[in-house]
């Protein structure tokens, strides 16, 4: 079933054109990996190599993904990898909040309900603040918080390891710590039973006005 619903939105992504960074991309792209997995990876937004092959962290990011998961014993294909949004942004620009919005309502949200996943793994700033808003990932990177049901994990991007290699040894024992990480996710079960009251607002926004995972 959530493979299936997993499928529709893919389709539903690579037909968008809810948003401005419709008319410059080559291909959209929806995110890939099992619809069953435990672990979702959330990134920023396609670059020039994903918008080429329509595939997220394909480029040199990718590759380093790719060597973070090993080490914490994960392949690729053990995860699903998406992105905030689903278009390039033109010359890798941040993605605007409109843009953050839409995509997110329309898609990131619905493949986070349909995977269900005990654990997050936020990539960059702009991932992280859609569950931690406010926050510093300098701060808190590699400390899980529940959030709803799930744990997430707020981690550095990929790319700041790359451009500044200081950050190459914070970002590896990030990933290394995320088998305990979701050993933990499982044994509290937080994405089989819902919390028995309301999550704690992780800001000062009304209740209304924010999304519970
Ligand atoms: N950076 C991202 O945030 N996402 C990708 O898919 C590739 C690079």
């Amino acid at each position: 079933m959530s493979a299936e619903s997993i499928q529709m939105i893919a389709q539903e992504v690579r037909s968008c054109t809810l948003c401005g960074l419709a008319a410059g991309r080559t291909h959209a792209v929806p995110g890939e990996g099992p619809a069953d997995t435990k672990i979702m990876l959330i990134g920023e937004g396609p670059g020039y190599n994903e918008d080429r092959q329509g595939r997220p962290f394909v480029g040199a990011s990718g590759q380093l993904l790719e060597d973070l998961l090993g080490m914490a014993g994960l392949a690729r294909a053990d995860v699903f990898i998406g992105n905030v949004v689903k278009c390039r942004p033109p010359n890798n620009r941040d993605p605007e909040p409109a843009e953050i919005a839409t995509c997110t309502e329309a898609y990131l949200f619905r493949q986070i309900e349909a995977i269900n996943p005990p654990v997050i793994v936020t990539l960059g700033r702009f991932s992280m603040s859609l569950f931690l808003p406010g926050e510093r990932i300098m701060r808190i990177h590699g400390q899980p918080r529940k959030v709803g049901s799930r744990l997430i994990v707020p981690m550095m991007h990929p790319a700041a390891a790359l451009h500044q290699p200081q950050n190459r040894p914070l970002i590896e024992a990030d990933f290394r710590s995320l088998p305990a990480i979701l050993a933990r996710a499982e044994a509290e079960h937080v994405a089989a039973k819902p919390a028995p009251e309301q999550p704690k607002p992780v800001d000062d926004r009304p209740p209304e006005q924010m999304r519970m995972f």
